[in-house]
């Protein structure tokens, strides 16, 4: 070594020596608990694709550190497997984070594991207004039924002139839950509820045509019907067209959900005119929407569209790398309530915070109208209520107030 270069690594030793600790890169565990087989299968891919397309396209997010996605199939909305995968990722893989949770019962059999394990859970979607209260370290990036249901009521007598009104609804928490916000919000604005049918579980669909009938023949002038997202959608729709409940002046109203935008051309032109109250649909033309979805488009092929799973997706994992970033690696359930408290995001569906105080999403709420434009489908926003905090909790109906 001649001297020059004897004195250059003396001088770079000795940089090295006095530099301040450097933080090493953290590899982060992130168990992942979703319906990746079975009904619920087209959902979970949303959402896993949702999630992967952010990590890709922003690397800087995560602050260097990693993360180690763990994959648990729930197989389906009963609460078990969803309660035995959440356990072992606990236990056996050690995961620092749990995340998806499509299903309610899913994500409120595994709440008391969140709780003694201490690790945070990061629900992607299951939409029981009650989910966060039931562990302190639950927090949603997805919606409660009450964002949708309670002012999809006050806008069906406000807006729609409906004066009486029926729900049907799949028989399990989100179902009721998206029915009691419907009844409240309506009947605060003077409408009535005169029927109301649980319409079967979420796991197969059923053969809604009788459940349709008794509705038609109680005649109301709005039918508010919520369903999980996936194929029972497309189905509510076929059967209302096909018994002539449009043609017998039955308004058909909802939740988003069924009017998700993988589902929407399925439903044939007849579906035009069916107004849903919702965060997201693919049709938004703000610049962050179009972006996210010439983005999906990139990754997953022309055809491919998103729908709320996937921002949720987009949006959870936006939420893990701040509160990894937040935490400089080193997790912990208290520090990822902490980072995630209060904290805003910019998605494609529009401003996002997670509310201090509940743990759960605030956020603009759409109501969408489905239109026919050329020979496609699309959702068409009539109006906007600004910055939804969960009316469940915010008015402390039933478990909500606890
Ligand atoms: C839920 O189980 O909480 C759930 C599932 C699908 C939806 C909405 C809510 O579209």
């Amino acid at each position: 070594m001649n001297l020059k270069n004897k004195m250059l690594s003396l001088a770079a030793a000795a940089a090295l020596a006095t530099a301040p600790a450097v933080a090493t890169a953290k590899t982060v565990k992130v168990g992942v608990v979703m319906t990746f087989s079975g009904g619920g299968a087209q959902l979970a891919e949303q959402i896993e694709r949702g999630y992967s397309l952010y990590q890709k396209l922003h690397p800087e997010a995560f602050g260097g550190h990693e993360v180690e996605i763990v994959k648990r199939d729930s197989k389906n909305p009963g609460g078990d497997v969803a309660k035995t995968a959440v356990q072992e990722l606990i236990t056996r893989d050690k995961v620092q984070m749990l995340t998806g949770f499509i299903y309610s019962p899913n994500a409120m059999a595994s709440a008391p594991l969140a709780t003694q394990g201490k690790v945070p859970m990061i629900i992607m979607n299951a939409g029981t207004a009650w989910i966060p209260s039931m562990s302190p370290f639950i927090a949603r990036v997805s919606f409660t039924m009450w964002q949708s249901g309670y002012p999809m009521g006050s806008y069906a007598a406000d807006k729609l002139g409906c004066k009486t009104a029926a729900a049907g609804y799949t028989d399990y928490p989100p179902g009721k839950d998206s029915r009691d916000a419907f009844k409240m919000g309506f009947e605060k604005a003077g409408g009535k509820l005169i029927e109301d049918i649980p319409m079967g579980g979420p796991r197969d669909v059923p053969d809604f045509t009788p459940f349709f009938q008794r509705i038609k023949d109680a005649k109301p002038d709005c039918f508010y019907v919520f369903v999980p997202a996936g194929n029972h959608a497309a189905a509510v729709a076929k059967t209302f067209f096909s018994l002539g409940m449009k043609d017998a002046g039955i308004k058909l109203i909802g939740p988003g959900d069924i009017t998700q935008d993988t589902e929407l051309q399925k439903m044939g032109k007849d579906a035009a005119g069916m107004i849903t109250m919702h965060h997201y649909s693919a049709d938004y033309a703000t610049p962050a929407n179009q972006a996210f979805v010439k983005a999906w488009k990139g990754a997953y092929g022309a055809d491919a569209v998103p729908d709320f799973m996937a921002v949720a997706g987009w949006d959870g994992m936006a939420a893990i790398a701040h509160a990894i970033t937040a935490q400089n690696g080193d997790v912990t359930a208290e520090g990822t309530m902490k980072a995630l408290a209060g904290w805003k995001f910019d998605s494609p569906r529009g401003s996002i915070s997670i509310d201090a105080a509940t743990r759960d999403i605030v956020m603009d709420e759409n109501v969408h109208e489905v239109v026919v434009e050329g020979d496609k489908l699309m959702i068409k926003v009539l109006d906007t209520i600004p910055q939804v905090k969960d009316p469940c909790k915010e008015l402390k109906v039933g478990k909500c107030g606890g």
